[in-house]
């Protein structure tokens, strides 16, 4: 099989061959070179990432830092427009405790008391057949102040009427309450269902009814639940203690009274009345502008009383 090319056969240069190496190897060059102008496919067959998104990824970026940059209003939730500046608050003065009315003030903690309550005389106070009467539209409720508070602090059991219907089931004591708990609760029912005693039922007024619970009970946590005879005979009678009037500004944390004329234009002086008075009260007659000065405090006594 020694053959050797044949000049004579150019289309056959290699005898032994079925086709023409040079000419395929020719032709593979060019293929190649077509190749090899295209785009290369990587082996993974993803693509670059073509130059347009690149682009429009760099413009999100500039305008977003731009954004965050301008002080991050965009993202900012404080409500108030731009220069707001924030009133400061005054040293010494009546900064922290909110005021209201003591009706507004017990009427709200009542409507939490209250609570207690509900399981049986519902939240709109209309009772349950078999499982309370109604404290809307009852005696019991708008009725003298130490009955109330008796059936509170006590319970109550036996016969009773409320509203021309006899009832007999027994309530258990609503202990343990504190002075503030017992107003709210009582102020509350007498002004809420429709009823409307318009008054209040101070902390101080609670806490005489406090005290003749412990008198009663000798310092135990129960008594004996009350009856209808016995509330009428013993305890037909308003609470002791003194009263206030309902819209009495008070001091929403400790229910003091606070002193809302007189020094209104300067926080500072609240704080000072008793101090002032006593000052007032020897400069007064020395300068006609203490007058006024001392006009506060001599009025305030007045409104504590
Ligand atoms: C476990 C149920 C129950 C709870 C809780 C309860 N009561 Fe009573 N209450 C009764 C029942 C029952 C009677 C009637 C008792 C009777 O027949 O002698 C009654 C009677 C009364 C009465 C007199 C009758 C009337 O309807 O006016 C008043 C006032 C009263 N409750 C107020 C309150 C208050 C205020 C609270 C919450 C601090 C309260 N009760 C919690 C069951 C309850």
């Amino acid at each position: 099989m020694a053959d050797t090319p044949t000049p004579e056969a150019p289309d056959r240069p290699d005898p032994g061959e079925s086709l023409n190496v040079s000419r395929a190897h020719a032709a593979r060059g060019e293929a190649g070179a077509a190749v090899t102008r295209e785009k290369r496919i990587e082996e993974s067959g993803r693509e670059p990432v073509p130059l347009w998104i690149l682009l429009a990824c760099g413009v999100v970026l500039l305008i977003g830092g731009g954004v965050m940059g301008a002080g991050g209003r965009l993202f900012d939730y404080s409500p108030h427009y731009e220069g707001y500046v924030r009133a400061d608050f005054e040293a010494g003065g009546r900064s922290g405790p909110v005021t209201d009315t003591i009706m507004n003030a017990l009427m709200r903690r009542g409507a939490k008391v209250y609570s207690k309550c509900t399981g049986c005389h519902q939240s709109n106070g209309q009772g349950a057949p078999g499982v309370a009467p109604p404290l809307a539209g009852s005696d019991w409720v708008t009725g003298n102040t130490e009955r109330l508070s008796m059936i509170i602090l006590f319970g109550l059991q036996g016969k009773i009427t409320v509203k021309g219907t006899d009832w007999n089931l027994v309530m258990p004591s609503q202990m343990p309450l504190d002075q503030v708990e017992l107003a709210a609760v009582m102020t509350y029912v007498r002004n809420s269902f429709g009823n409307e005693t318009g008054d209040v039922v101070t902390p101080e007024q609670a806490a005489n009814a406090l005290a003749l619970f412990r008198e009663e009970t000798g310092g135990a946590a129960f008594g004996p639940p009350k009856t209808e005879q016995i509330l009428l005979e013993k305890h037909d009678r308003m609470l002791e203690g003194g009263a206030f009037d309902p819209g009495t500004m008070v001091d929403l944390e400790t229910l003091e009274p606070v002193e809302e004329d007189g020094g209104g234009e300067e926080d500072g002086e609240d704080g000072e009345d008793g101090e002032a008075g006593d000052g007032g009260s020897e400069a007064g007659p020395e300068a006609p502008m203490d007058v006024p000065e001392g006009a506060d405090p001599a009025a305030a006594p007045a409104t504590t009383e």
